[in-house]
């Protein structure tokens, strides 16, 4: 950070903002595979909070590496400085009073942790999609798998680039096993139940 830098308080706070719109400021972190139903749930939970009225915004891996991210590639390092950035944009969309969704790999546990760090408790809730490796590479939606087994995409996740499990994420999902729509009404209710929404 550089020097003579001083924080300014905002005059509005993040739990005045929300309290507008009967919720309260958190972001829930989709972590998982490619292919392993994180920006299909999340939207579809965008959609379901939104015709309730609830003021939401998503942040999606691919979308967010056309722009803010567009100069970062798959390295290790690359990844930490794409989730950091990540991170610090969803503390600001909360900070609006907004419920944030981000949907993003994010392989390394540290990094969620950081994020998570970012956040007052309760705030942060982490969504591990935890659909089997076979499943997402059988779903395949962008071919990747079939080029990373190739040998054409370097540093796939799960394939040759690693995934760190959450081990303590507030909601873990299958979409090998549940809905969409059932995973949607089980965040919804998560939210509910930490009066998150109200
Ligand atoms: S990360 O690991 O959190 O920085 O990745 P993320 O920003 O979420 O971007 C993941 C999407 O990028 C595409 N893609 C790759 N993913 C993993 N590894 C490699 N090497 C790679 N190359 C391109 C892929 O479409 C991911 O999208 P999702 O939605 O996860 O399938």
């Amino acid at each position: 950070m550089a020097n003579n830098i001083v924080w300014h308080e905002h005059k509005v706070s993040r739990a005045e903002r929300a309290a507008s719109k009967n919720q309260r400021p958190c972001l829930l972190w989709f972590t998982g595979l490619s292919g392993s139903g994180k920006s299909t749930v999340a939207n579809a939970l965008d959609v379901a909070l939104y015709q309730r009225g609830y003021h939401t915004f998503l942040l999606d891996g691919d979308n967010v590496r056309h722009g803010l991210n567009g100069d970062l590639g798959f390295s290790d390092d690359d990844r930490v400085e794409n989730i950091r950035r990540i991170g610090e944009v969803s503390k600001l969309f909360a900070d609006a009073g907004l419920i944030v969704l981000s949907a993003f790999i994010s392989p390394f546990a540290s990094d969620r942790r950081m994020v998570r760090n970012l956040f007052p408790a309760g705030e942060f809730i982490e969504v591990f999609m935890n659909t089997p490796l076979e499943t997402c590479e059988e779903r395949d939606p962008k071919g990747l798998y079939q080029k990373a087994r190739a040998g054409v995409v370097k540093d796939f996740t799960g394939i040759d680039s690693p995934y760190e499990a959450p081990m303590r994420a507030e909601i873990t999902l299958d979409t090998s096993r549940l809905s969409v729509d059932e995973c949607a009404e089980r965040l919804i209710s998560y939210l509910h139940s930490r009066k998150l929404i109200l």
